[in-house]
């Protein structure tokens, strides 16, 4: 028989990267179920559903709150194409990959891009978005990332979404990785626009991007002189499918069952409880890391808890580590991106993955790997100081 015309099995791998993580059964459960048509009672209840909690968890009461369909970019896109015109101005904060990612949609989307370059591994600094933003005539957004996924940096945004609205521009923000895992107050701290993906801490498959759009967003949107150049990402056609029912594109039904389901677990957890569960499990993970030599590469004070970056000590081959984790552990960790390649490691404790059963597993996995390797490591005492730092913060 041909490989191909065998049936696909894929193995149970743990997946402690940077996302997509492992869904929770019950996501994968709900994925199961008999597909609906999309403008079925039944489905629109659902969107309902859908929406409400989203607003929920993005902490907001904007009315234009909707999953878009695609992955976490497909969020980006929609956001800065619908909100730029060609010809306007954007600041973009740089603090990695993803920041940079949002420069290159911006200027696809024919904006003039203010990139304010910061250094990778340190939160995104209000006196450098200020220098950016004030050598500018008329700012129509700043964004950033919460939280960096290619260094492990969470940027606080309340001082940068002040400054942007000083400035009269919307302020624009990529929560793909924080939503779900740490605090993100859209509405309290005023953030303009949001979106996110499906697949890290709010436990499903990647497919969905949650987004957020608040008065000054629809204000920005309705005042457009040209049409938004993506039909597909156009908000206007998706407000009107998602608000008044009628087709735009069919959507994906097994995903918004999928995500309904995450969304109920994460609010059944209650915000405060999911935050500082993935804050116990980051301190642990962190603790052992140290304990076996290690050297974190976030700044202290500004590590992202749901992914954490570790720097590859000289002499430690990244390929052959994370090779062994995956053949002899089942264990997926991230390397490094860009010129971190081969540099970083990139360990997640995302959604469902974020406890401490997988933070020993990871821990005593790591070491035996990394003594194979040569590495003078004091086996046992990762694994040790997590259990201590877990036992400290019941
Ligand atoms: C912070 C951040 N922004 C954007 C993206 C892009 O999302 P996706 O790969 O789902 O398109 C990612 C993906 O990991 C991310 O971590």
């Amino acid at each position: 028989m041909q490989d191909y015309l065998r049936e696909f099995k894929p193995a149970g791998r743990l997946l402690l990267g940077p996302g997509p993580a492992n869904a929770h059964p019950r996501v994968l459960q709900a994925m199961a179920m008999p597909l609906l048509g999309h403008l079925d009672p039944d489905f629109l209840r659902l969107m309902d559903d859908v929406r409400e909690m989203l607003r929920q968890v993005f902490q907001t009461g904007n009315g234009l709150t909707l999953p878009i369909s695609g992955t976490g970019t497909a969020g980006m896109e929609a956001a800065l194409v619908n909100m730029l015109e060609p010809g306007d101005t954007i600041v973009v904060g740089v603090n990695g990959f993803f920041g940079g990612r949002i420069a290159q949609i911006a200027e696809r989307a024919g904006a003039k891009v203010v990139a304010v370059e910061h250094q990778w591994g340190r939160p995104l600094a209000p006196e450098a978005i200020k220098k950016g933003l004030d050598g500018q005539r008329k700012v129509k957004a700043v964004a950033m990332v919460h939280g960096e996924t290619s260094t492990g940096v969470l940027t606080p945004l309340p001082e940068l979404v002040r400054l942007a609205h000083e400035h009269d521009a919307l302020f624009m923000v990529d929560a793909v990785t924080s939503l779900g895992g740490v605090d993100l107050r859209v509405d309290e701290w005023g953030i303009d626009v949001c979106f996110s993906a499906s697949q890290k801490c709010l436990a499903c498959p990647p497919g969905l991007a949650p987004t957020t759009f608040g008065a000054r967003a629809l204000a920005a949107l309705d005042s457009r002189k040209t049409p938004v150049q993506s039909l597909y990402f156009d908000l206007n056609m998706l407000r009107t499918y998602w608000h008044q029912r009628s087709y735009h594109h069919t959507a994906p039904i097994s995903m918004l069952f999928a995500l309904r389901e995450g969304l109920r677990l994460v609010l059944e957890e209650g915000l405060e409880a999911r935050f500082a569960r993935h804050k116990r499990v980051a301190a642990a993970l962190c603790a052992g890391l140290e304990a076996l030599g290690l050297e974190l590469f976030a700044q202290e004070g500004y590590r992202l808890p749901q992914l954490t970056t570790v720097v590859i000590p000289d002499g430690v081959k990244d390929a052959d580590v994370r090779g062994a984790l995956l053949r002899d552990y089942n264990i997926e960790i991230g390397g490094g991106l860009g010129e971190y390649a081969g540099r970083l490691w990139r360990i997640g404790l995302m959604g469902h993955n974020a406890t401490p059963a997988n933070v020993l597993y990871l821990l005593s996995s790591l070491e035996e790997v990394l003594a194979r390797q040569g590495f003078e490591v004091p086996l046992g005492q990762g694994v040790a100081a997590a259990q201590r730092a877990l036992a400290r913060s019941v």
